[in-house]
């Protein structure tokens, strides 16, 4: 039986998160063992594009099962950031990346690491919802699994109908399946993109700004599925909607930019604390809206 505990990250912030036992899948792989009571640990974390660094000195904890918000003003590196978090960064030409990015308690650029299985481990939502514009809307949910090998006809509906159903969208699409994925509205494929990257069981999901095409009522639904999914994945959510951040999120932490332009953490506490009381005056400035 799962239980829950209570924890404390390193901003002092308490989160209760559940723990579960280590299923064996996981004990037997030693790259990515759950010794760690966090999720993400970063230390010192910088981000380059050739010499520019985008990202400088970031170091923050995550625990899990949380919600995490990244704000900050345009340009001080948070899509940047979420991008060193599953190695999609080093995918551009001329990157580089600095400093110790714990998985799991684990070095995510270590080198017994596979950026291919950490992209796994670590699933990303974009801005813009992204279905594969030549599939049905089974076969995008499903995508992950058969690049992996799976070939099953059971195994794919089952998870198919679990990560729509966990995605809040199954009632919406269980009588056209087949149909493809760019025929439902904006909000409903970001549901769908949003199964799609649960399916193959990430530790973590990054979402940047994943409500930002959505009408208000796709926005609602987009941000209730956040909280659910929170019971099962650790989340990290950017979003320039200050409202969200604080109806979402655990924990936030705030960006901004130093005279080179380099983004770096101001403040991380709990989300009520930012929004009502933060440490920094400019965290308060950016939450009243005077600057960025
Ligand atoms: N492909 C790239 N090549 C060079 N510089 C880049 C690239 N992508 C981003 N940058 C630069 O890195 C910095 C951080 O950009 P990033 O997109 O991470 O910011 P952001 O906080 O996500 O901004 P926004 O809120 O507008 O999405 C910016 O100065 C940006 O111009
Ligand atoms: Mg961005």
């Amino acid at each position: 039986m799962p239980s829950d505990e209570s924890i404390k990250t390193s901003t002092g912030v308490t989160t209760s998160r559940r723990t579960e036992p280590v299923s064996a899948e996981k004990a037997a792989d030693d790259a990515y063992p759950t010794s760690s009571k966090y999720a993400l640990e970063l230390n010192n974390v910088e981000a380059f594009y050739g010499t520019f660094r985008a990202v400088a000195g970031v170091s923050l904890k995550i625990a899990p099962k949380s919600v995490t918000a990244f704000i900050g003003p345009s340009g001080c590196g948070k899509s940047t950031l979420l991008r060193v978090l599953n190695r999609m960064h080093e995918t551009l030409p001329g990157t580089s990346v600095k400093g110790q990015t714990l998985l799991d308690g684990v070095d995510l650029y270590g080198p017994k690491v596979d950026p291919v299985r950490a992209r796994r481990l670590v699933g990303m939502v974009f801005q813009k919802p992204n279905p594969f514009p030549t599939m049905s809307i089974f076969e995008n949910v499903i995508s992950g699994l058969r690049l992996g090998g799976v070939r099953s006809k059971s195994e794919l509906e089952s998870v198919a109908e679990t990560s729509l159903r966990k995605a809040a969208i199954w009632d919406e699409v269980k009588d056209k399946l087949h149909q493809p994925g760019t025929s439902l509205s904006g909000g409903q494929q970001q549901r769908l993109c949003i199964a799609r990257t649960i399916a193959v069981k990430p530790e973590i999901v990054l979402m940047d700004e994943p409500c930002s095409a959505l009408d208000p009522l796709a926005t609602l639904k987009v941000e209730e599925l956040v909280r659910e999914l929170a019971v099962d994945y650790t989340i990290v959510i950017v979003t320039h909607n200050m409202q969200q951040a604080s109806r979402v999120s655990d924990t936030t932490a705030f960006f901004s930019m130093d005279e080179q332009r380099a983004g770096y953490l101001v403040e991380m506490d709990a989300t009520s604390k930012i929004f009502t009381n933060p440490k920094e005056s400019l965290t308060e400035g950016y939450i009243a809206g005077r600057f960025g």
